[in-house]
Formats: C-alpha cells, structure tokens, sequence
C-alpha cells in the first residue's frame, strides 16, 4: 500500500466512523440541493425540488428512518460555477448526499466531486451521457435521461413518419449535442439524413439568423433540443417567422414541457418524444398529479416527477442500509434490482443506474402534453463504458 492508498483507506474509514456516530446520535440526514434557481432552467430547478419535497412529505418528513435537513445552493446553470458551488455542499456543509441538477456541464462537475469525495449523488434531470457512463459508480445514480434517449425516440418517430431530410438545432453544449447525436443515430438509421446541424451558445436565445437559414434551405422538418425559457422563446420565434405552417417542428418533449402556458398556441400541434406526458392512464401518476396540485396550485412536469423519484430512489437505497449513507454497496444493491414506481410508469435502473424506461410519443393540444402512443418501449442507454 503507497502513501496515497493507505491515506484514501484512512479517509474512508474516517468516513464510516463518523457515519456511524451521527447515526447513533440520530442525526439529520444532511441532503445538498444544488440546482438552478436563476436563468433559464430556474423553473425547472423549483419544479425539481418540488417533487422532491413532496415524496417527502408522503414518507411524514423522514427518509431511511432520518429526518432531513436541507441546504441549497443556485447553480445558476453555470458550468465555469460548478466546483466552487458542490464544495460549498460537501466541504463547507458536510451534505450525506447531493441532488442536482439540471444542466449537463454543472453536472460532470457534481459527478466528479462526488466521485473524489465518495458522496452519494442522485442527478434529477442533467441527462449528461457520461454520467451513467466512464462516471458511474455505486454513489452515482439518475432518476431521469441520458441525452441520447429523447433524442434517439425522438429521430425513431420521424424515420417512421417518412421525413427524408432535417435540420437539427440546438444549443451548443453537452446536452444538445447528445441529443443531436441521438436524434441522428435512429433517425439515419431509418432512412433520413441530417443536410445541417445549426447551433448558437447556451443560453442565448437569438433565433432570427438561424431561423432564415431554416428557411433557406426547406427541409423536410427541423429537430430540436431547448428547454425551460429558451424552449419557450424559440417555438414562439419559429411561429412568428412562419415556419410552423411549412416545416413541421420536432424535439425531445423538453421542447413543450412545463412550458406550454407561455407557448399558448404557438405549441398547438407539436409532436415530441419523452418518459412522461400529460395524460398517462398509471394509478401512481394520477395519485401524484392529485397531491402535486393540491400542495402548489400547479400542475407537475417532466421535471417534478424526475425530483419525486430522485427521492424515491434515495428512500428505496437508505431504507435498505437504514439510513447509513456510508453502506453504499449495499445501497447500490438495493436500488439495482428495485422496480420504481414512478408516475411515468414502473422503471428500472441498468447497470449504470441510468433509468430504463418508455419514450412517449406526445401532441400537444391546448395545455397539454398529450400521449398519442409509445415512440420506443422500455429504451435503454447504450453501454457507455461504465465498469462497475
Ligand atoms: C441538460 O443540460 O442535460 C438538460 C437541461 C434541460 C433539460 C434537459 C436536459
């Protein structure tokens, strides 16, 4: 054993000492949310927590036995933020575990410091392939996507519909891009071609120039990944430019998802692929839509129901290890052969702890995702790497 090795060993068993002792103490459990509260995803961040709080609620404020005690921070989707922000809940905080977040590149930055750190992470929306990939781990889990499978389901609906030829457009980072890539994987492999990837830098939301481009070039249809804001700026912009009439408008649901109040009719029509909708016929969705309205006067999202299972599957791992976050074999052993029972429908989690689940095909129509039917069945991310 070399210098480093015995100091790792000596830190881990510091670790479980000290697990031990808060437990016997009953101490809270010290859950760090780190999500957007600001910016474009700041809904998404509110709906996330929101989920979460509310499976709480549901198990009388405890999980794994324990009380929890919260403490936040606004990541404000900002990538260059990402470390200093999930120290503040590791080091200065000394969080058991971290929630969080939405955006992929403040993610890779979590997933690292939770592998540097051992600390239990569950990630709540962020769909960074790599997470579930070279990153996983058994402190490492997802209650929600990879980037890869909208968009593949998504290229699988529009091969079938017999669009030949698309443009893709996208904010340039880690989640449009591996949307894109997905999108194009099913979507070329059923026969169509992508003539034009255009992007611009997240978050800006000038469409004008690439929307004449669009126009310019009268593809088939057009591909897309926003979300929150931006998505709500871009299918109004694609309307007023008139191109809504002429290319048919496609994207992972995110596109229409907790955003169609301030889309109005600007979204009536669109087709999109995700693993939740508006109108699924599961008896946990329809419990779940019943509680989330009554507690916020509000209508769940994507995001709400990825927050609840995030604390779902914390609840289904630390009951197993009652409440010892440092059992995290045992954790991971519980979770990996449990069936979520989520409102999007029963799921599992693979080997990298990436859900397992159904791509819905969705309409909108009015102030809904509807589900018209399943885009693909039980999708699975492919193997990314992940060892172990
Ligand atoms: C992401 O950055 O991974 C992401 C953000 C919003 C919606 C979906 C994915």
């Amino acid at each position: 054993m070399n210098a480093r090795t015995s100091l790792t060993a000596l830190a881990a068993a510091a670790a479980l000492l000290a697990s031990a002792s808060a437990m016997a103490q009953g101490a809270k459990l010290k859950v760090g949310l780190m999500l957007p509260y600001t910016g474009t995803y700041a809904a998404l961040g509110v709906a996330i927590e929101n989920g979460f709080r509310l499976y709480l609620a549901e198990q009388g404020g405890k999980i794994g036995g324990r009380e929890v005690e919260f403490s936040k921070v606004d990541d404000e989707s900002d990538p260059a933020k990402a470390t200093e922000n999930v120290n503040k809940l590791i080091k200065r905080d000394g969080v058991d575990v971290l929630i969080g977040t939405v955006h992929s590149g403040v993610a890779m930055a979590m997933a690292k410091a939770a592998k540097d750190n051992n600390v239990l992470l569950i990630v709540p929306n962020a769909g960074a392939d790599a997470v579930t990939g070279p990153m996983c781990g058994n402190n490492i889990y997802r209650s929600s996507f990879s980037n890869w499978q909208p968009g593949y389901a998504t290229g699988e609906v529009m091969a079938k519909k017999g669009i030949k030829k698309a443009v893709t457009i996208t904010w340039k980072y880690a989640a449009g891009d591996e949307s894109v890539k997905g999108f194009k994987e099913a979507f070329e492999k059923g026969g169509g071609s992508v003539v034009k990837e255009l992007t611009l830098p997240f978050p800006n939301v000038e469409f004008q120039a690439l929307l004449t481009e669009i126009a310019a070039i009268k593809p088939d249809a057009v591909y897309t990944f926003f979300a929150g804001g931006g998505a709500v700026k871009f299918v109004k912009d694609y309307d007023a430019a008139g191109l809504k009439k002429s290319i048919p408008l496609y994207g992972s649901g995110f596109l229409t998802d907790g955003t169609l109040e301030a889309q109005g009719a600007s979204a009536d029509g669109l087709f999109t692929a995700l693993h939740y909708g508006d109108s699924l016929d599961n008896a946990k969705d329809k419990s779940f839509r019943l509680a989330y309205a009554k507690t916020y006067k509000l209508q769940p999202d994507v995001y709400a129901v990825q927050g609840y299972d995030a604390a779902q599957i914390l609840g289904i791992g630390l009951n197993a290890v009652k409440g010892d976050v440092s059992k995290k074999a045992e954790f991971a052993a519980a979770v990996e052969k449990a069936k979520i029972d989520s409102p999007r429908g029963a799921f599992t989690l693979s080997k990298a702890h990436n859900p397992v689940q159904d791509m819905y095909l969705r309409q909108v129509v009015g102030k809904e995702n509807k589900v018209v039917g399943i885009a693909s069945k039980s999708l699975a991310d492919p193997a990314r790497g992940c060892k172990s």
